[in-house]
């Protein structure tokens, strides 16, 4: 199944219990925190605090976020890009912890003749704050998970904030066991590659304080109303439906990463050190696409400092990959990237990818 029916079945899914479907926001945001967004929840954050009354108690969303702190994991491990779509379902101030569980869990494994994505309930996983014993419960119950395939773990793992002052909350995600050819037993606290996270599950209920990174910082207190906010990784859940190896091989990125490889004369999956070239290529290409596209110029600093080193890595790795640019003159480097970039917007819109941005 392509993305793009992937993206839509989670809308109409939402849609069809009472959210409203809310666009994407342009990647760069006014939020002072932040350079772009990040997660679905970031365009929402008002809502949250209370610091603006919600437009709608239900919400979904699938948000185009960027991330550029796991840069130089791109291509590495199987999950990590610079830019992803998070499928979101939120709530402001009305359901919570149960019914959560329960849309994750019946979209999850729904058969996809049904509107669901047809995951085999046997295979997924769950973890849950240590602290957390409702939600425990709730996945017993909801879900009928036995007590091995809910993990507890620490703040680090779940409890999920903006890594800045703001909303915060405990929360729970799903895993997909992509079976023992990618790794150890255990679950997910054991292998994160073989046990594939697809669906954090956040219980935002606090405010959090000044302090470092994503734990050991204060809890200011509770936030007006208890919400939902939810973060379904696009690319990952295509990445398990399509049965792919990683996430730069489904359907949306695969061809820019062919593409890559034609032009520097190599084969992918031929050497593992050329493959992770080909990968930053075909994520880095998009993601530089999409901020683009969104109205960001490369410069010296912040913003265009981003998507200029995204361009200039992906340009290295080509080089690297031994693409001798067949432009003369001082084309060079521009046409290069133009003739990429250019590509990737053709295969996107051949592919369905329905952007009002592009
Ligand atoms: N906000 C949560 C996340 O980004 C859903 O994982």
């Amino acid at each position: 199944m392509r993305t793009a029916d992937i993206r839509q079945r989670f809308l109409d899914y939402f849609a069809a219990r009472g959210h409203t479907v809310v666009p994407s926001a342009p990647l760069p945001t006014p939020d002072p925190t932040l350079l772009f967004v990040n997660a679905g929840m970031v365009p929402f954050k008002p809502y949250f605090t209370g610091e603006a009354a919600p437009l709608w108690q239900r919400a979904t969303s699938v948000q185009k976020c960027v991330r550029t702190l796991d840069i130089e994991e791109v291509g590495k491990t199987t999950r990590h890009g610079s830019f992803f779509q998070m499928n979101g379902n939120f709530s402001f101030g009305d359901y919570f912890k149960e019914e959560a569980v329960a849309f994750a869990w019946d979209l999850s494994t729904k058969p996809w003749t049904e509107g669901g994505y047809g995951l085999d309930p046997e295979r997924i996983w769950v973890t849950v704050h240590h602290s957390d014993t409702d939600a425990r419960g709730i996945w017993r119950e909801v879900a009928g998970l036995p007590d091995e395939r809910i993990v507890a773990r620490g703040d680090e793992d779940n409890f999920w904030s903006m890594g800045v002052p703001g909303p915060c909350g405990p929360c729970s995600e799903l895993y997909y066991d992509r079976g023992p050819a990618l790794g150890r037993e255990g679950g997910p606290a054991v292998d994160e590659d073989r046990y594939m996270e697809f669906w954090n599950l956040v219980f935002m209920q606090y405010e959090r304080g000044e302090g470092p990174g994503k734990s050991g910082y204060p809890i200011l207190g509770d936030l007006p109303r208890r919400n939902i906010d939810t973060g379904m990784g696009l690319e990952r859940m295509a990445t398990l439906l399509q049965g792919v190896d990683n996430l730069y091989e489904i359907d949306e990125t695969r061809p820019v990463l062919d593409r890559a490889a034609d032009l520097a004369g190599v084969r992918y999956g031929a050497d593992a050190e050329s493959d992770v070239r080909l990968r930053v290529v075909a994520d880095h290409v998009r993601t530089a696409l999409m901020l683009l596209a969104d109205g960001t110029a490369p410069g010296n600093e912040g913003r265009g400092y981003v998507l200029r080193r995204i361009l200039r890595r992906s340009v290295r790795s080509m080089r690297q990959l031994g693409f001798q640019d067949p432009a003369p003159g001082n084309e060079g480097r521009g046409y290069v990237l133009r003739r990429i970039l250019r590509r990737s917007v053709r295969s996107m819109r051949q592919l369905g990818f329905q952007d009002p941005a592009l």
